[in-house]
């Protein structure tokens, strides 16, 4: 009985101190098969804004590598030894409902990193460059230069209106005009008694350009064009007085006697947006804006 229980105590240890030196064995070799990336990689992970991934180890994307040997072995077909395809890998860890929304950006489908340096980088969001500059790697820049410049878009602010990845609206943008504009502009300034009918729509974008224009104010057309496209009335260019003295000049460029460095033109006298007076006029008797009867 007593040299039975030895026996088997005996094929016990046996067995322990067996499975103790192979998995001594087995961490040596697997040390020995993938030596410290950083030996030889090290400049990847130096630029200012690091990825924190890369406190994971460098396997955790790049499961495939068998860096024992130069060039790698891959154990995979996926470019890189990565353990998937982007953006897969990316969503092992970042929640892919911000790339999914109903409006997705094609940037997207050529790849995270042609935004995004995986490991480091100078700028912030690990960005390969920082907007405008980076959307102009795609984006033709002259569309976004002219002779008026929205600020926000000089200013490269692209994804103060944009989102980079995927959005619910339409061109991306972070919320619909008005509201989007609203982000920026005094919303009570457009919220006379007597609203302009485009403008309390909301179609800010019927008569401005989001991003630049030719024109005064990011008109999409010049002033009396504009308004006449939908005020066929007043397309004759006759409109107000047409007196001994001819018509008010609201066609051709006339100094606004009223408004210095800025020609005469319906704004003149209309408020665009919308007025407490009759006929959007900016004040009560609109003509002692400039005469003084
Ligand atoms: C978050 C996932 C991720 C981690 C972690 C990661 N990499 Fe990468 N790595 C990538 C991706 C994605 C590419 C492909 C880049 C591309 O297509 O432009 C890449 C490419 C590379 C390349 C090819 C050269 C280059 O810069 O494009 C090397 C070398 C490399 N990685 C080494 C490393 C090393 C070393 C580590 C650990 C310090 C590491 N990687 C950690 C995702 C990762
Ligand atoms: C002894 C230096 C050395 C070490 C250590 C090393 N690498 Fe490399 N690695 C290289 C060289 C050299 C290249 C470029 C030649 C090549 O493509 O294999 C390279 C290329 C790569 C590439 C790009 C392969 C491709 O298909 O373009 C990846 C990814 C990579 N290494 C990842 C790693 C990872 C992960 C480790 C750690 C597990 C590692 N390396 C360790 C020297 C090294
Ligand atoms: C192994 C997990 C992991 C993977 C895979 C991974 N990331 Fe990350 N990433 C993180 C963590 C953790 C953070 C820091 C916390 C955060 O911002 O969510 C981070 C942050 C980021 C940031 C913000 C950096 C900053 O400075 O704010 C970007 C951009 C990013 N990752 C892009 C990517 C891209 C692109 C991929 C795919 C190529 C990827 N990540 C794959 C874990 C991962
Ligand atoms: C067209 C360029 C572009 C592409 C492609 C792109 N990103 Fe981004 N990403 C950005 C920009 C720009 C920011 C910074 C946004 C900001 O500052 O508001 C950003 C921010 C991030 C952040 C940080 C989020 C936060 O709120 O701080 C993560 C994480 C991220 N991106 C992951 C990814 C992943 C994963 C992919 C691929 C599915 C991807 N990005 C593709 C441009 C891009
Ligand atoms: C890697 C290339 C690439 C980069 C970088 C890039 N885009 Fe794009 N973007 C595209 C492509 C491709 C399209 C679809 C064709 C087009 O409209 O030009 C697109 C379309 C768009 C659209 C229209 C989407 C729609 O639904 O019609 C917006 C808005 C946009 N990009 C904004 C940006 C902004 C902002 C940046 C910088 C943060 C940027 N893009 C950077 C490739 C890119
Ligand atoms: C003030 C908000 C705002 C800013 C800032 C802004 N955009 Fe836009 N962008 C818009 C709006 C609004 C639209 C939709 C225009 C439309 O539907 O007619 C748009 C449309 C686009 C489109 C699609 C063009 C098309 O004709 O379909 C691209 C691409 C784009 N923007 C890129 C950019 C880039 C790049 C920047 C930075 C240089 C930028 N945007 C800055 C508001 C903005
Ligand atoms: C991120 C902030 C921001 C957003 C969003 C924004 N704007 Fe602006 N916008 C500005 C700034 C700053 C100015 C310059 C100061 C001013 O006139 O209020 C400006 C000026 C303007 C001008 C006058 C330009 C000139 O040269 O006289 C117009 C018109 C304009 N914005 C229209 C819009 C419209 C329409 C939207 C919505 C599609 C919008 N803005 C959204 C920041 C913004
Ligand atoms: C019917 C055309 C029209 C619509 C719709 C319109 N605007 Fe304007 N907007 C103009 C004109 C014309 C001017 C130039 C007025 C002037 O001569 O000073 C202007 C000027 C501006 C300015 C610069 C001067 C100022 O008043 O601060 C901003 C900002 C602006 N608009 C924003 C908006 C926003 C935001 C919307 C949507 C809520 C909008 N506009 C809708 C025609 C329009
Ligand atoms: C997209 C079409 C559209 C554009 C562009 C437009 N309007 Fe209007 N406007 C309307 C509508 C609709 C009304 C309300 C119906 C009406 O009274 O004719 C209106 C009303 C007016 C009124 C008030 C009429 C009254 O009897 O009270 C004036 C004044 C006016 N607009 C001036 C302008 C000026 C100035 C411009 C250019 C800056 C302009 N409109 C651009 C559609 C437009
Ligand atoms: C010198 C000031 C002045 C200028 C400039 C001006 N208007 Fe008027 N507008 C008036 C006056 C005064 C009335 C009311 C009397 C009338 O209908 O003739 C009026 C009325 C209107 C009405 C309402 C018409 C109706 O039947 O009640 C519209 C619409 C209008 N203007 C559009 C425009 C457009 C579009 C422009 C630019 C092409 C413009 N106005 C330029 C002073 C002006």
């Amino acid at each position: 009985m007593q040299t039975k229980l030895l026996n088997l105590l005996k094929i016990i240890m046996a067995a322990a101190s067996f499975l103790l030196t192979f998995e001594f064995f087995n961490l040596q070799t697997s040390f020995a098969e993938q030596p410290d990336c950083l030996m030889c990689h090290e400049p990847l992970s130096k630029e200012k804004v690091v990825h924190a991934a890369l406190q994971m180890g460098c396997p955790t994307c790049h499961s495939a590598i068998d860096a024992t040997d130069i060039p790698h072995k891959k154990t995979n077909k996926i470019a890189k030894g990565l353990s998937s395809d982007q953006p897969d890998l990316c969503y092992d860890c970042h929640d892919k409902s911000m790339f999914s929304k109903k409006v997705i950006h094609p940037a997207l489908g050529m790849g995270c990193t042609s935004c995004h340096n995986p490991h480091s980088s100078k700028n912030n969001k690990l960005l390969v460059s920082e907007p405008p500059d980076l959307c102009y790697n795609c984006h033709d820049k002259t569309k976004f230069n002219g002779k008026t410049v929205h600020p926000p878009v000089m200013g490269g602010m692209c994804t103060s209106c944009h989102s980079p990845h995927s959005s619910d609206t339409e061109k991306l943008l972070l919320s619909k005009p008005p509201a989007l504009c609203f982000n920026c502009h005094d919303k009570t300034t457009f919220e006379q008694r007597k609203p302009h009918m485009p403008v309390a729509s909301g179609l800010c974008l019927t008569c401005h350009a989001p991003h630049m224009s030719g024109n005064l104010a990011l008109l999409v057309k010049p002033m009396f064009d504009l308004c006449t496209s939908c005020h066929k009335t007043q397309s004759s260019g006759t409109h107000v007085l047409a007196g001994p003295r001819g018509s008010h000049p609201i066609k051709q460029g006339t100094p606004d006697p009223s408004r210095t460095g800025r020609d005469m033109g319906c704004s003149s006298c209309h408020n665009p947006h919308g007025a407490d007076f009759d006929k959007l006029f900016y004040q009560q008797g609109i003509y002692k804006k400039c005469h003084k009867y």
